[in-house]
């Protein structure tokens, strides 16, 4: 992804096990600060960067309301599993936006809206007698999340969420590939027929206001201290 080529501060929103935060780190993140409410997947996540020496670091919190300074990141990422959790969208997109500085981007890549409309069965695809699209949320009833709540909302409520957020859209993408296969499944709805995932880009106007150093990567002692 170019964006990671231009050494970007990450904040990865409800970043889980983070393993993602590794790979961003691999690909030129100079840092990732992540943000999980779940003290076990935060602190394994922690103890995985120390062990492998990434620059990644944990932060137990609340998604909105991140205790981070605003304008802190070059690059907020979330996704794979992240904005079914989140009740009120909007309040979600503003504090992602928040983060951002001025020319710095929003990149999502989540299940698509209308997976949970599929069903798992392996001869043909179907949807689900029993779900809307335009519901607002559903119970859970596959593993791992079997019984929770999941909240609902169209493509269409998801972009209007940033844009509200005052932030530029630069791609909406829809694609077959699901973003997780559970073992031994093979629903063929993930067959390449109908959409199980999507991609966003957004900006938030403006021109980058960060020093650089003269190759164009910055130091990345600093600005762990700076973002909280
Ligand atoms: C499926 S995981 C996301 C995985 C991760 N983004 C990745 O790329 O691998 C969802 C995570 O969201 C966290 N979560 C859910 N709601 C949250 C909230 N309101 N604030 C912070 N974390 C939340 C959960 O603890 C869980 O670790």
């Amino acid at each position: 992804m170019p964006l990671l080529q231009s050494a970007p501060r990450v904040v990865h929103l409800q970043s889980g096990h983070g393993l993602d935060d590794i790979a961003l780190a691999a690909a030129g993140a100079v840092h990732v600060i992540s943000i999980d409410f779940s003290e076990v997947a935060a602190t394994a996540a922690q103890q995985r960067a120390r062990e492998l020496a990434a620059p990644c670091r944990y932060v137990i919190a609340e998604v909105p309301a991140v205790p981070l300074r605003s304008n802190c990141a070059d690059l907020v990422y979330t996704g794979k599993g992240a904005l079914i959790w989140i009740r009120d969208l909007t309040a979600w997109a503003a504090d992602a936006a928040r983060l951002l500085r001025p020319g710095g981007h929003l990149f999502i890549y989540e299940g698509h809206p209308m997976v949970p409309l599929w069903t798992w069965d392996e001869d043909r695809p179907r949807i689900r007698p029993d779900r809307g699209y335009f519901e607002r949320w559903h119970e859970n009833d596959t593993y791992p999340a079997r019984g929770a709540r999941e909240w609902q909302r169209t493509l269409g409520q998801i972009i209007d969420a940033v844009i509200s957020a005052g932030l530029q859209l630069l791609h909406v993408g829809e694609h077959a590939e699901p973003f997780w296969w559970p073992d031994g499944i093979d629903a063929a709805a993930w067959h390449g027929r109908l959409p199980n995932s999507f991609t966003l880009l957004a900006r938030l106007p403006g021109d980058p206001v960060h020093a650089t150093t003269g190759t164009g990567r910055r130091p990345a002692a600093s600005h762990f201290s700076d973002a909280s």
